[in-house]
């Protein structure tokens, strides 16, 4: 039996091949416990039960109000285990103590509780403008559920973004299938039992990790599937959004990042310079809105390559559960790789190597998956290190003369995720109102709230997640005509009965 096992049907079970992979600790590259290795055919089982279970309407046809309840459970199940969950996200992911507390678990409460508040609004049908022509009539709109949806998670986030796909899937009265990423499948197992501790029914959440090119796969492409919703690498993206076309199911994707911090000349140094670190070193950089690209003004460019380079000095590398730690390892040895590559291929084009540009080693951190900060300099915009996502902690500074070059340069890129604008409000809210990016903050920096709308322009990804925007994209939209007159002569139909003049 596997330490932990797939969640399918409301029960527990191994892969049906019996097979198992380790789950390791990117601090110490040490084996946590071994997984059931879902394969197509679990993740067809998967899908099976979830199509039985929506098309029963166990959870479809509750009250939304009534599925709001069992949210609220949801979220409360999450605190009373939040120290377990949090323990195990910083084990399984390598995430800080602080992130694997806050953003995680917090997340996680966050969005039960706010999906719960959402739920209801869904149950009131939106009334539609009333029409008198041909007749007159009663309109509305009427929200169902999608149906059976699957979702495809990364692993920089995983007990969060697992909630954000059940959450939402769940408040619109949809069954849902999950796959964690196989580097991270911990906290989604023990989300399953604390989904099925607040009641909700048997067959509607079902999780099963597994490899991408197997499980994840069958939940594309799977007919019994209306949704996916996928959130990795754009090239994944991409053959999920073909996979997917073979039976027309929406998707919603979201993507890869390579954001801009535009520093204008009147912001507060002292609070940017730290924003800005946050922006770009917040879980070594493995962030889909990770701030890589710092467009500094001539005028305050070395100021702040010299205040950036000191400060960054002060962030505490090292084992993600150890006291006082304040970036903690990248996932994996191919991680480790991909991003020493690209220090590399920084250092080749010509760039400024800063400050770091190296693998970690010293006090045992060899066994992990360490890199230093890293900040580039005179990088130009047509650098690999300036277009290509490293989602890693590297940061490339560029320069711009005014500020229509640096909005220039800021939407010179096929992504467009977010952003942020340092600067005095009005000058920055100017700025940020012309960033081609789903998300841009004015002075702040990766703040994601369930009561907001979350996605990518270009192709940082297709759709919105969260807020009402991102719930209603988990239903369907029906709109029921009422006719109010009822009597023949009223109907000016092209009829079939009556002759034509
Ligand atoms: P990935 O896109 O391969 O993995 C994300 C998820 O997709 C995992 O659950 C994986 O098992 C699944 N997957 C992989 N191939 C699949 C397929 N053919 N069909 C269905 N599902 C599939 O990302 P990976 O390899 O872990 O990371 C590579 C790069 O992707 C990173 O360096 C980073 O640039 C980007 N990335 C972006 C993320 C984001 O939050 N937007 C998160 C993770 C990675
Ligand atoms: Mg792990």
């Amino acid at each position: 039996m596997a330490d932990f096992q797939l969640f399918i049907d409301g029960a527990f079970c191994d892969a049906e091949s019996g097979e198992t992979f380790d789950t390791i600790d990117p601090s110490t590259g040490e084996s946590l416990g071994t997984v059931a290795k879902a394969d197509r055919a679990d993740a067809a089982r998967a899908v099976a039960a979830a199509r039985v279970a929506f098309d029963d309407g166990r959870w479809s046809a509750k009250r939304a109000s009534e599925r709001a309840g069992v949210l609220k459970a949801v979220a409360k199940g999450v605190k009373d285990r939040a120290g377990e969950l949090a323990e195990w996200e910083t084990r399984d992911t390598g995430a800080t103590v602080v992130k694997a507390k806050a953003a995680d678990v917090g997340g996680a409460m966050f969005w039960f509780r706010t999906m719960a508040e959402f739920a209801p609004l869904l149950d009131e049908p939106e009334a539609l403008p009333q029409t008198m022509a041909p007749g007159p009539s009663y309109n509305y709109l009427q929200r169902d559920p999608v149906g059976v949806c699957s979702a495809i998670i990364p692993w920089n986030f995983p007990l969060q973004m697992a909630a954000w796909k059940i959450s939402m899937a769940l408040a619109a009265g949809n069954t849902i299938v999950l796959k964690p990423a196989p580097q991270t499948p911990v906290t989604a197992t023990l989300l399953a039992e604390i989904l099925r501790d607040a009641g909700v029914p048997d067959g509607v959440v079902n999780i099963v990790p597994g490899p991408g090119p197997g499980a994840g796969e069958e939940l594309v492409s799977n007919a019994g599937v209306d949704r996916v919703s996928f959130t990795g690498s754009t090239e994944v993206g991409k053959q999920v959004m073909r996979m997917a076309a073979g039976t027309v199911k929406t998707t919603t994707l979201e993507l890869g990042g390579k954001s801009a911090q535009v520093l204008l000349d009147d912001a507060d140094l002292e609070l940017a310079i730290d924003g800005i670190l946050y922006g770009i070193f917040f879980h070594a950089g493995q962030v889909c809105t990770a701030g890589s690209r710092l467009l500094v003004g001539d005028a305050l460019h070395d100021e702040v390559v010299e205040r950036l380079v000191a400060r960054a000095a002060d962030i505490r590398v090292g084992r993600a559960g150890d006291r006082g730690v304040t970036m903690g390892p990248l996932i994996s040895a191919r991680q480790l790789e991909t991003v020493l590559g690209y220090i590399d291929v920084g250092a080749k084009e010509g760039a400024t190597l800063a400050t770091g540009g190296e693998q970690l080693t010293a006090d045992g951190l060899d066994a992990g998956f360490f890199v230093a900060p890293t900040i580039f300099s005179d990088v130009t915009p047509d650098m690999r290190i300036a277009r290509e996502e490293i989602f890693g902690p590297v940061l490339s500074v560029l320069r711009y003369s005014d500020t229509d070059d640096a909005v220039r340069i800021a939407n010179d890129t096929s992504y467009g995720l977010a952003g942020a604008v340092w600067g005095s409000p009005s000058k920055a809210q100017r700025v940020a109102s012309r960033l081609q990016a789903g998300t841009v903050w004015v002075n702040d920096y990766h703040l994601l709230n369930p009561k907001y709308p979350f996605g990518g322009y270009k192709q940082s990804g297709v759709g919105r997640e969260h807020g009402l925007l991102g719930l209603l994209e988990y239903t369907e939209a029906k709109h029921v005509h009422v006719a109010i007159d009822q009597s023949r002569a009223s109907k000016r139909w092209f009829d079939m009965t009556v002759p034509q003049a």
